[in-house]
């Protein structure tokens, strides 16, 4: 990192090649939005075994990233957490609009960082994207903004030139993007519900490295002041995810537009909320306080220590994660689920391969006759039980032909993977601190 650091500062004079425009204001209110979110593999034409592939490999480097902080002597964990989020590739694409006139730029969500950044013209170094990069220049409502602003203030590792606020943010597979931080207008939603906000604060990246994944930048749903969420004066959203094989686009809900009201009176299943654990550590993720697990019916004798945050390094604890595809539990909760499935399910286990992240695989389809019953899963949080349908924890794995459990094992702490959170309303309420869900057609919605 500090190699960057002490380059960027030698490019500084480059970086800053483009003029302001005038400042727009505006009251926030109730306001909201409702977008679409395209898979990022959507469109592509992947068999179903690549899509699974290729999620369990984008899933592994995210692992990886938090893994990475475990390594770190104890008193350097909160810097760590500083320079390192999770690793940048997501799952999910949203469309935006940036600048006056609007350009639009499909972006990945993520909930795991907080910066909202595109790569700008003229760029120094950038990645591929499918639309011509952002011109500030081409913009009447782009504003660089000030080395005392408070958008500079809330960044990590601010530089300053000619009294102009430069970013530099790191993620955890080694992608980073570095520029001016910005006010613009940003236009979020879908045709019939596009909402034009003027101020919001921005990275406009000139040097850039990593993958996006076919987006053209970041929108980051983290916790910090930064994110899409701690800018806007109504800190709510939800989501509904499609079948993950399903090729219906899902759903993202903004502000006023973010309730379970209406989707809780389409199913029988009640709404349950859990709070939100803060992590030092890790304030841009969002903690939750997991308690246990059941297995067809049986809580599993797990130590609750094992889903618990070291208090001293911010190691463990519960993340709930959209770009997180599988779910990954911490070691000793995840063998005591294999060992569960092992002895409920009577079909023969499978020896997989070293490579393969599934590793709890049955003989599929069962011998003729023979009639198999799956256990139920139930994830137990402070004050919620999350009773998952099936297919959000079974799957005919197409490139070994078994019936795998689709979780994994974390030497560090556990993530809710966005393949459990299918056909669910997922509601981050951070004004009351509390994650809702309930069941729901999304592919309806
Ligand atoms: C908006 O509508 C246009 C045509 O009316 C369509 O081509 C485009 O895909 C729509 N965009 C979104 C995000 O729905
Ligand atoms: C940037 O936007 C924020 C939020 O709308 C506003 O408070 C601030 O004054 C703006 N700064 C500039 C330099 O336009
Ligand atoms: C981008 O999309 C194209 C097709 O739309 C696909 O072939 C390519 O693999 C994608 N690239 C990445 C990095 O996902
Ligand atoms: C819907 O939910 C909102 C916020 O959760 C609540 O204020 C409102 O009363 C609810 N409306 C109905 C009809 O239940
Ligand atoms: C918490 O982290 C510290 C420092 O890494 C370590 O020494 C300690 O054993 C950990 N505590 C637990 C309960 O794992
Ligand atoms: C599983 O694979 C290992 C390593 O290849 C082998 O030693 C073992 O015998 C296999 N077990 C079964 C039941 O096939
Ligand atoms: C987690 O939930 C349990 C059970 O409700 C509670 O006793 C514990 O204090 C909670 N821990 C945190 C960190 O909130």
């Amino acid at each position: 990192m500090p190699t960057l650091a002490a380059f960027l500062v030698l490019l500084l004079p480059l970086l800053l090649s483009a003029v302001g425009a005038a400042e727009a204001e505006l009251t926030r209110g109730g306001f909201g939005f409702k977008a679409t979110l395209t898979h990022v593999d959507a469109n592509a034409g992947y068999t179903e075994e690549q899509l699974l592939a290729r999620a369990v490999r984008r899933s592994r480097a995210r692992v990886a990233t938090l893994q990475s902080l475990a390594a770190l002597a104890p008193g350097d964990a909160i810097t760590a957490a500083r320079i390192l989020v999770l690793a940048s590739d997501g799952e999910y694409l949203m469309e935006m609009g940036i600048g006056t006139p609007t350009r639009y730029y499909s972006a990945i969500l993520d909930t795991g960082s907080d910066l909202i950044w595109t790569q700008c013209a003229p760029c120094l170094l950038c990645v591929d994207q499918p639309t011509p990069y952002f011109d500030p220049a081409q913009s009447s409502t782009y504003k660089s903004l000030g080395c005392s602003s408070p958008g500079c203030n809330a960044l990590y590792y601010p530089l300053c030139y000619q009294n102009v606020c430069v970013y530099q943010y790191f993620y955890g597979d080694s992608a980073s993007t570095a520029g001016i931080l910005a006010n613009e207008t940003f236009t979020f939603g879908t045709n019939d519900t596009w909402v034009t906000l003027p101020g919001i604060s921005f990275g406009c990246g000139r040097l850039n490295s990593g993958s996006l994944a076919n987006g053209s930048g970041m929108v980051g749903f983290g916790r910090g002041s930064l994110s899409l969420v701690g800018q806007l004066g109504s800190p709510r959203f939800s989501y509904c995810l499609t079948s993950f094989l399903s090729p219906v686009r899902s759903r993202l809900y903004f502000g006023a537009y973010a309730t379970l009201n209406s989707t809780s009176a389409s199913t029988s299943a009640p709404v349950q909320s859990t709070p939100f654990v803060v992590n030092p550590a890790l304030p841009t993720m969002y903690f939750l306080n997991m308690t246990g697990i059941s297995v067809g019916g049986y809580l599993l004798p797990i130590d609750p220590a094992v889903f618990a945050i070291n208090d001293t390094d911010g190691t463990g604890g519960t993340i709930i994660d959209s770009g997180t595809t599988i779910t990954y539990l911490a070691d000793p909760a995840y063998g005591a689920v294999r060992a569960a499935f092992v002895s409920q399910i009577t079909l023969p286990l499978l020896n997989v391969t070293d490579t393969s992240v599934l590793d709890t695989c049955f003989q599929w389809p069962p011998p003729p006759l023979q009639s198999v019953t799956l256990p139920q899963l139930v994830l137990h949080f402070d004050g919620a039980d999350w009773e998952l349908p099936l297919q959000n924890y079974m799957l005919v794995d197409p490139s070994t032909g078994g019936l795998c459990l689709v979780m994994a094992t974390s030497s560090d702490g556990s993530i809710l993977g966005s393949y459990q959170h299918q056909n669910f309303n997922v509601l981050y309420d951070l004004e009351n601190s509390l994650l809702s869900f309930v069941p729901a057609p999304c592919n309806l919605m």
